[in-house]
């Protein structure tokens, strides 16, 4: 690895869900660990030909270790005098055997196309290097890692908790199966969320459905509100709880039908018009790695309730080796 006085910034590159878990990640580098970063599509990224800084970590994440384009964007960096550390699932993967360092997620074979553990231990893998550059670099005290890695170990007992009554989202996935278009909103960690769930609803539902940052509403997306697009907002009670309530109350005032996932009650933050998905409170650091669930479990039962292939997916397959 870079000493800590050379790292000047970390530059993440991935595909699909895989570049939703560096978005998380981004998040969690800046504000843990206080280095600046860089991310991007691997397809994008490859031809940019951009300019890398000496001294740099380039950040690889794939759950096969196969993807043609992140696999081209690691080779750049690698010309260009970057460190490169990758976050795989297959430890025999050519971006495993190609980089510095490897963080495995051991999250076991994932045959399903759709990525749903792999993406959970990404989080989990991301968020511990996360924490280890923030100690490293001085960010956190001692203390404050051990209240993080505490977050981090409370999740699978959260998880079990959301898994053991799926009854929530079998009779919403029914009302979501009759949808055209959907729409996902979410802000700081959670705006990477309803990209990963608008995805997910897409590759196994097939149902059209887009993702945004809940603040870039007014910027467009609020045009395509109305009574028959249902909105599903990841909402932790986080610092930006109360604005992602402001935006959810302009949806309201124009009939989208609101599904809140969230933590707190919608009725008690101001939005009674939104359906709950109800979530265990979680360390902040961890809400990414808890709500990916619910987002998950909406997909997989509306695509359930429409009979389509779960596990394998029209037109997708799980390792994409050619561009
Ligand atoms: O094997 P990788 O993690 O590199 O794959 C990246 C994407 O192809 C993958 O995450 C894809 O978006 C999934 N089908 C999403 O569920």
């Amino acid at each position: 690895m870079p000493s800590r006085a050379t790292v000047m910034r970390v530059t993440i590159s991935a595909c699909g869900t895989a570049y939703y878990a560096g978005l998380v990640a981004k998040y969690w580098l800046e504000h843990i660990a206080r280095v600046p970063v860089e991310i991007d599509i691997a397809s994008e990224f490859r031809y940019r030909e951009a300019p890398m800084p000496e001294g740099g970590l380039a950040v690889f994440i794939s759950q096969s270790g196969e993807t043609a384009d992140t696999l081209a964007a690691l080779r750049y960096c690698k010309a260009n005098g970057q460190h490169i550390a990758s976050v795989v699932n297959v430890h025999t993967s050519s971006i495993a055997r190609e980089s510095d360092s490897v963080l495995l997620t051991l999250a076991g074979p994932e045959i399903g196309v759709a990525s749903t553990k792999a993406f959970t231990c990404q989080l989990a893998a991301l968020a511990c290097l996360a924490i280890g550059i923030g100690r490293a670099r001085g960010t956190i005290s001692r203390e404050e890692e051990s209240k993080y890695v505490e977050g981090l170990m409370e999740v699978p007992r959260l998880i079990s908790t959301l898994l053991r009554d799926e009854s929530q989202f079998v009779d919403l996935a029914q009302q979501l199966s009759q949808s055209r278009d959907v729409l996902y909103l979410g802000r700081g960690v959670s705006y990477p969320l309803a990209l990963e769930g608008a995805l997910k609803l897409k590759e196994i539902s097939y149902i059209h459905a887009e993702g945004y940052a809940a603040g870039e509403l007014k910027h467009g997306p609020i045009a395509l509100i109305d009574d028959n697009v249902p909105v599903i907002v990841v909402a932790p009670e986080d610092e930006l709880f109360a604005k992602t309530i402001s935006n959810m109350q302009e949806v309201a005032a124009r009939g989208g039908q609101l599904i809140m996932i969230s933590d707190s009650d919608p009725v008690a933050a101001g939005c009674e018009q939104a359906v709950h998905i109800s979530v265990p409170k979680v360390n902040p650091l961890a809400s990414p790695l808890l709500y990916a669930i619910p987002v998950q479990l909406l997909a997989y039962q509306t695509a359930v309730s429409r009979g389509t292939d779960v596990d394998q997916p029209r037109n997708l397959a799980k390792s994409v080796t050619v561009e």
